[in-house]
């Protein structure tokens, strides 16, 4: 077992953990088509599932592959192939997911700069493509011969012209550098609080506000490549509704599902790796207790390092410190109820 330091609060697994959660874990898909699995986590390869899987259930669908990079995954090995065979390895992905998904579905893609030439090349025989969104990702060691890595991407595709998108709900609140007034001496678009002036900024595609989970965060698992939830909440928040299927076929330690989960949607996540199945259902229990999203709060996504902030501003309106979870009651608890379109 690792030796941490006492302020780490990555989360691991214990024996009990292991016991209790491993129940929870679906192996076996061949009753899915009567039995429809919600809210729950797969343990397979998402290849031998997706035959089991209902046609067009899915609102939004989250895709964060393997990069073209040679990485191990507790074992499993990626190994980096010619940019032709990953073309052809997310080709097929694209070809066995996309009866999943509805006519208004959207689809986002994750990737580095070198996978999204294939995932372009790949997204664009199956999906309508409609932007590629850049985030800076502020970890990593600097490269001596070359410039280093500091941004990943995330394409945005939908199978059709008709889908759900609402930047108002990812605005992002910025500290207002040039405080403009109009004549009368109001703020011109932008808040002035006893916590601070700011603005919530319509979202772009070049997103600094995030951070990749660290040992300190109480999201961070030992995953290897872990995205945020402040990260996976932007695009649920946009891309879906209140209820919507949101599902995940590579879901790594749970990130989607968690976001999900805290953001009342219904979620579906498959993992071929047993060790993330299980940090996946530790975090989706956790959640029950606790659906605040690091950078999320008040309905607003806000800059990095801005914990202070924040506080600052839920004691100046609340007399009291409340970190405000998302209030959003998912319309469709009830599996019976949900539309898998068949
Ligand atoms: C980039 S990671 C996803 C990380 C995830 N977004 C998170 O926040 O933790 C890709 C994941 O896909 C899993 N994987 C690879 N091949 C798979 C397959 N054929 N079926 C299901 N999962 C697979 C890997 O084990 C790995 O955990």
């Amino acid at each position: 077992m690792k030796l941490r330091a006492p302020r780490n609060r990555t989360i691991t697994l214990s024996d009990n953990d292991r016991d209790r959660l491993s129940e929870k874990l679906v192996r076996r898909y061949d009753s899915f088509r009567t039995d429809r699995p919600v809210d729950r986590t797969i343990l397979g390869d998402y290849k031998d599932v997706v035959p089991y899987l209902p046609q067009k259930f899915v609102d939004l669908m989250i895709l964060d592959p393997p990069y073209n990079l040679t990485k191990d995954f507790n074992g499993n090995r990626f190994a980096r192939r010619s940019a032709d065979e990953y073309t052809k390895f997310l080709r097929e992905s694209f070809s066995s997911l996309k009866p999943l998904l509805k006519d208004t579905a959207t689809v986002y893609i994750c990737g580095d700069w070198l996978s999204s030439f294939s995932i372009f090349a790949a997204a664009s025989d199956f999906f309508i493509v409609r932007n590629r969104i850049t985030w800076e990702r502020e970890k990593g060691r600097g490269a001596i011969r070359n410039w280093k890595n500091s941004s990943e991407d995330i394409w945005f595709c939908t199978v059709s012209n008709a889908f759900t998108f609402d930047a108002n709900n990812v605005r992002l609140r910025r500290k207002v550098i040039a405080p403009y007034r109009l004549q009368d001496g109001t703020p011109k678009d932008w808040l002035e609080t006893e916590s601070g002036n700011f603005r919530n900024t319509a979202p772009s595609n070049l997103w600094t506000d995030l951070t990749i989970p660290f040992w300190s965060m109480p999201e961070n698992t030992d995953h290897p490549t872990q995205k945020s939830e402040k990260l996976i909440a932007k695009l649920i928040l946009a891309s879906s509704k209140p209820g919507d299927f949101v599902f995940d076929p590579f879901l790594g330690s749970g990130t989607t599902s968690v976001a999900a989960k805290k953001l009342g949607r219904c979620f579906l996540g498959v993992e071929i790796n047993e060790e993330y199945c299980l940090l996946a259902e530790k975090r989706l229990e956790m959640a029950e207790k606790d659906r605040t999203i690091q950078g999320y709060n008040d309905g607003v996504f806000w800059e990095r390092n801005t914990l202070v902030d924040q506080i600052k501003k839920d004691l100046m309106a609340n007399g009291h410190l409340r970190i405000r979870s998302p209030k959003l009651k998912r319309k469709t608890p009830d599996q019976k109820q949900i539309n898998f379109g068949f």
